[in-house]
Parts: structure tokens; sequence; C-alpha cells
């Protein structure tokens, strides 16, 4: 018996020592150590033999049993040193990796940054509000009754009666003066919505308010303001024109033009033959507004502006149809 323990053992470690794979190795066990295997048939047997033999065949049985495991185990470690990943079938780790596409940000986006980015710059920090909004903040306080004309300027999607979707920014106007006292200097970005849908015009698109208040602001900071701002955002030599209008918060009211960016005053297509193109609304924000917020129109004035983000982007990169900048269609998203 202790001759046929010497033999198996030296086979098996042999035959571990020779093995090049793991499958190798587990055919090693099975012949060996296995259910069936020739040194598990020796453990299985040991009752059959005389008492007086037992405890030293036993013996060996078991450190034979070792030596094999051992050798399996350090087999192993070896085998996957050499082989490294190759062992994974069809993987080559020498083929150079493969780039993923990169994505960037929405045109949308990078305009929205653009536009913060200038303002900030001159003083101006982001303020926000909420999407869904009080008829209070969008109409009341603004100067805007129930009722009113004004109203009708801005297609509102109503959630009941006092809530709705906002419809422009402008009432972080009114939530920033509630709690914030002059000097304020802040712009405020984000989503509005309204029932309004062709080329130039969609549900949802983004607004970027801005809101001026101390002692002698007048409208002469308005322009030059936003003057700086046309001329950072297109050229540096475009002109600015203000044009009389309304808006129930701001009085005076303005409607401000860029010169056209495409024919750059002569007069085309984009323009209308006039040679100007609108970018934003704007005024010097109305007494009763301020009173609104218990702030002293004696003491304080301020100027106010919103324009439309996708208006601007629109301009900038001479695109006709405002409903590409919400298809997703990678082949026009990846020019910007
Ligand atoms: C307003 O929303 C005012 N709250 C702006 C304002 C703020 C005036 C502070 C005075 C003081 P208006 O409705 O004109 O104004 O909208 C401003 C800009 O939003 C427009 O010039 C246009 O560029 C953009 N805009 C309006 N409706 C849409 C729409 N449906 N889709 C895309 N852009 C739009």
């Amino acid at each position: 018996m202790e001759d046929r323990l010497r033999s198996i053992e030296d086979e098996a470690l042999e035959a571990v020592a020779k093995a090049q794979d793991r499958e190798a190795i587990e055919q090693i066990k099975v012949r060996f150590l296995g259910r069936k295997g020739l040194l598990t048939n020796i453990l299985k047997g040991l009752g059959s033999l005389p008492k007086e033999e037992r405890p030293k065949v036993g013996k060996h049985a078991n450190q034979v049993k070792v030596k094999i495991e051992h050798a399996i185990k350090e087999r192993l470690k070896s085998i996957k040193r050499q082989a490294g990943p190759r062992l994974i079938k069809g993987f080559d780790p020498t083929l150079p990796g493969r780039a993923l596409p990169l994505g960037h940000l929405h045109p949308i986006t990078q305009v929205l940054d653009e536009v913060c980015s200038v303002f900030e710059r001159l003083g101006f920090s982001a303020a926000k509000g909420p999407e869904i909004e009080l008829d209070f903040y969008n109409f009341e306080a603004l100067n805007i009754p129930p009722d009113h004309p004004a109203r009708d300027m801005q297609d509102t999607f109503y959630v009941d009666e006092k809530v709705l979707l906002r419809t422009h920014t402008s009432p972080i106007q009114v939530r920033t003066m509630e709690v914030m006292k002059p000097p304020i200097r802040i712009i405020a970005p984000g989503k509005v919505y309204r029932c309004d849908s062709d080329i130039t015009h969609t549900p949802m698109f983004h607004q970027v308010e801005g809101l001026m208040v101390d002692r002698d602001v007048s409208f002469a900071h308005l322009k030059g303001i936003l003057t700086h701002f046309a001329q950072e955002i297109f050229h540096r030599d475009t002109s600015v024109r203000f044009r009389p209008s309304f808006f129930p918060f701001t009085e005076p009211s303005a409607e401000i033009d860029i010169q056209c960016v495409i024919c750059r005053g002569d007069g085309c297509r984009v323009c209308s033959q006039t040679g100007w193109l609108e970018v934003l609304g704007a005024g010097l924000v109305h007494p009763q507004v301020l009173r609104n917020v218990n702030i002293d129109p004696e003491e304080y004035s301020g100027f106010a502006f919103g324009l439309g983000i996708e208006r601007i982007a629109m301009l900038k990169y001479g695109i006709n149809d405002i409903r590409l900048f919400f298809d997703n269609d990678l082949r026009f998203l990846n020019q910007f």
C-alpha cells in the first residue's frame, strides 16, 4: 500500500508539473482526488485494511493528498501568471483600445452658458425660481391683474385657476425682490412654457431675465449693458436699436433690436429687408412692481430685461427653424 501511495504521488506531481492549462488541472483533480479518484479510493478503503496498518496508511494517504492539492494550487497560480488575460477566449490585450465618441453640451446649453457668463462678468449673479408658478408671481405681482388684456400676450398653460407653468422668467424678479433689498443685480436663466408652436416658437423655451435695482439706476445703464451684451455675443461692432414697446411691469418699455447678423444692416430675407432683428424685451421696473415688494420707488429705481435663448442661438448660428434644436438629430447637434 505504501508503494502504491508513493507511485500515486509521483504520477500526480509529474502530471501537475506538465499541465499547461486549467482544463488539464481539472482532469488531474478528477483522476486523483475526485469521487472515484485513485487517492480517494485508497482513503475510502482504509476500513478494509488490518487494524494495525490503518493509522500509518491513513496518515501517509493524507500527506499525499495535501502535497497534490498544494502542487495544484501553485501550478494554477503560475498558469494564471503566464497566460494572463489571454485565457479569456477571443480577447487580445495587445490590441489598441476603441475610442468612445465624446459627447458635448447641447447648443442651447452652450448659448445659455455664454449669455450668463457675459452678465456674470458684469457682476450679476444667478437666481432661480420654480417652473410651476403661482398666477400671483407670473402675472398679478407684475402688474397684470386677472382679465388684463396683457395676459393674451402670452398663451398660458394653466394647472388650475391659481397655478400655471411660468410663461416667462419675470416672476423671479418679484421673488428676488421679496427677499433681497437693493442693491440688486441678478440674472435668472430657466425654462418657460407657452402654448405656441411654429418655426420660430416652441411650447418650451429658455429665457434669461436680468434685474438691477439701486439708487439712480436709469435707462442709460440699461442701454449700456445691453449694447455691451449684444457686442459680446455677436460682432464687436454690432449696433443696437431701442424701440418703444409695452410691458405692464416696465415703464418705459422697449423692444431691443440688433443690426442684422446676416446682411450687417443692408436688408435681407432674414431681417425682412429692415436691417434689424428683434432680440429681447426690457424697460425700467414699473413703480407699482417695486411697491408690490415694499421697495420705495421714490428712493430706488431699476431696469429689467428678458431674452429668449433659442432666438439668440438662431441668430448666432443662422438657423431658420427653431424645431431643429429639439429634434435631437446628431447630424445637426454634432456641428456645434
Ligand atoms: C417677455 O417674456 C418679458 N418677460 C421680457 C421682459 C422682461 C420685458 C423684463 C421687460 C422686462 P416676450 O414675450 O417678448 O417678453 O419674450 C421674450 C423673448 O422670448 C422674445 O424676444 C423671444 O425671443 C422669446 N420667445 C417668446 N416666445 C417664444 C416661443 N414660443 N418660443 C421661443 N422663444 C420665444
